[in-house]
């Protein structure tokens, strides 16, 4: 296929669904492929793209479907092949292409390759990273993991297997053991699964942590911080030598480029001129990549719980950093939601009910008018809250589950602890969708949902989004088909301006003779605009936000943008 100057992802918007939270259709607590199917109009009204399906297939369910036993199998608990087929061909009769998660860094325990190679005779034993315990230690004794290696779920990133006497790679829980990207036949065995998946009408793949497949080699030690039970230095896991030859691998042997297929790819410790390496026109590896760069400035310390206000300069920055690294080759993906992330209303607006509606309208609109493929996550477009769970018993996801018991069983206050995962817990942004008001379980499921719904699901569920003419969802309506609308708001050249200042976000894209100027009030209190210091407003057309009224001074989370002829 001729090699096109801006992909057609240049002016997509992307829907990501969380199955299990999204619509159940047996009964059994859990969302599922029916469950979607049934609302297949909703998303084609919402006017998006692309839907990315969080992963579907067979699992053991330990991290809710990132630990895969069979890649080519529709768990049961979200229905079945056919089930799939059917969600395919609705996506696309209405224009909407499928992006499929793809979970490569690692397998489940109970996948067929890795119940072979737990033999040490097999010829499987070389897919996954074996290791001899560390010399001079007893195997299985404290200490004597081949690496001081941390598993990003808590704990050592090590599980020792008896039968063997030998220790197994983990980077996430014991139950996803790290393939070996070295052998080559672990790769072509992964990318005829993709094939297959292509073969059958997956448009593209959101590729899991997958920075991760290439290791530095040999596995060695990390510094380790004086009293750290194990080394955190990502750094050593992570952008290992082989990253771009793999990639480039994949592409060929799956006909990414040729074929024009969506890939995303999750990457912890990837900056943007690593980005714009992995996503550069002229090399395609990659489409985009997921930076968690902006998703760490509202983290204190060490680790994820510890949080810290959120400066709004230093995120304004960091976003406009990326943008101008990638400006004139590369990609950017653009999100502040995702099944790992608390709701961004919460977490760096305002959830109160006299500032929720404006304050999620507001980070809508300026996430959505930068450049690159904007991201929308299942319930972020009725203004979604955090889940706000009091009780450990609420929590299901691994990650929270294990270090609460870590943190309080070294000694930490519950409360405090409870603290912290009511802000940053994945689970907040995993509450089921409540679709109706007057349903139990608020339309989600006929059952017991596999999660608490939000306690505020009687005021924020989709009918009632989509009784209201001027709420969060029509927003959304609006600034995605802003970006089919407008070619400046595809490709248009970004341009900061009032960097520091702690309140207002304000932005230029200019494309030719059409600049879009977005100026928002990013706080809950009235807040002046220096005027002259924006481009002349004489000829502006006011696109969306704001009363149209006098500019001089905005309302709480007041978002206005812009359309100037020059
Ligand atoms: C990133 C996924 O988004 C997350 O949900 C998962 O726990 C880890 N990768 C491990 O697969």
């Amino acid at each position: 296929m001729e090699k096109l100057s801006h992909p057609w992802w240049s002016s997509a918007v992307v829907y990501q669904i969380y199955p299990r939270s999204f619509c159940d259709s047996d009964g059994d607590g859990i969302g599922d492929l029916r469950g979607i199917i049934g609302k297949l109009d909703y998303l084609a009204d919402l006017g998006i793209d692309v839907l990315w399906l969080s992963p579907v297939y067979a699992s053991p369910q330990d991290d809710n479907g990132y630990d895969i036993s069979d890649y080519d199998a529709i768990d049961p608990l979200f229905g079945t092949l056919a089930d799939f087929d059917e969600l395919a061909t609705g996506l696309h009769d209405r224009g909407i292409r499928l992006v499929m998660d793809l979970v490569v860094n690692h397998t489940s325990d109970e996948h067929a390759w890795f119940v072979e190679s737990r033999d040490p005779a097999s010829p499987k034993r070389d897919w996954y990273h074996w290791r001899p315990a560390r010399e001079g230690f007893e195997p299985g004794t404290p200490g004597a993991e081949p690496t001081n290696w941390a598993s990003f779920f808590g704990g050592s990133g090590w599980a020792y297997d008896e039968a063997s006497g030998e220790y197994y790679l983990h980077l996430f829980s014991p139950k996803q053991p790290d393939l070996n990207w070295e052998n080559p036949e672990v790769r072509e065995a992964v990318y005829a699964m993709m094939r297959r998946w292509v073969d059958r009408g997956v448009d593209g793949f959101r590729m899991d942590v997958i920075n991760l497949i290439s290791k530095t080699l040999p596995l060695a030690d990390g510094r380790q911080e004086q009293g750290a039970p194990y080394s955190d230095e990502v750094e050593r896991v992570a952008n290992g030598p082989r990253m771009i030859e793999f990639l480039e691998e994949m592409n060929a042997a799956v006909g990414i480029d040729e074929r024009q297929l969506f890939t995303v790819g999750e990457m912890v410790l990837c900056d943007a001129d690593r980005a714009r390496a992995y996503t550069s026109r002229e090399h395609p590896r990659l489409g985009m990549v997921f930076t968690f760069e902006h998703m760490s400035l509202d983290q204190g310390g060490f680790s994820k719980f510890d949080l810290r206000p959120l400066h709004l300069p230093e995120l304004k920055k960091n976003l406009a950093h990326w943008q101008t690294a990638l400006a004139d080759d590369g990609w950017n993906s653009l999100y502040w939601e995702n099944h790992d992330q608390p709701r961004v209303v919460s977490r760096f607006g305002d959830d109160s009910p006299g500032h929720r509606v404006a304050a999620a309208k507001a980070w809508a609109t300026v996430l959505h008018l930068h450049k690159g493929t904007p991201y929308v996550y299942q319930g972020e477009e009725i203004g979604m809250t955090n889940a706000g769970f009091t009780s450990i018993d609420d929590y299901r996801d691994i990650e929270s589950l294990n270090f609460y018991h870590e943190a309080v069983g070294a000694g930490a206050d519950p409360a405090a602890v409870l603290a912290g995962l009511g802000l940053k817990s994945r689970d907040n942004a995993r509450t089921p969708i409540p679709w109706g008001s007057d349903e139990p379980s608020y339309g989600f499921t006929r059952g017991t949902p596999w999660l608490p719904l939000n306690a505020n699901a009687d005021t924020i569920n989709v009918q009632a989004a989509l009784a209201a003419s001027d709420g969060v969802l029509e927003h959304y309506k609006r600034l995605i088909a802003l970006r089919h609308e407008l070619e400046v708001v595809q490709l248009g050249r970004f341009e900061l301006l009032l960097a520091d200042d702690p309140k207002l976000w304000v932005f230029t894209r200019t494309l030719s003779s059409e600049t879009v100027l977005v100026v928002a009030n990013m706080s809950s209190e009235a807040c002046g605009v220096p005027v002259d210091e924006l481009p002349r407003l004489g000829e502006a057309e006011l696109l969306l936000g704001g009363s149209g009224g006098d500019i001089q001074t905005l309302d709480p989370w007041e978002a206005r943008v812009y359309l100037i002829r020059n």
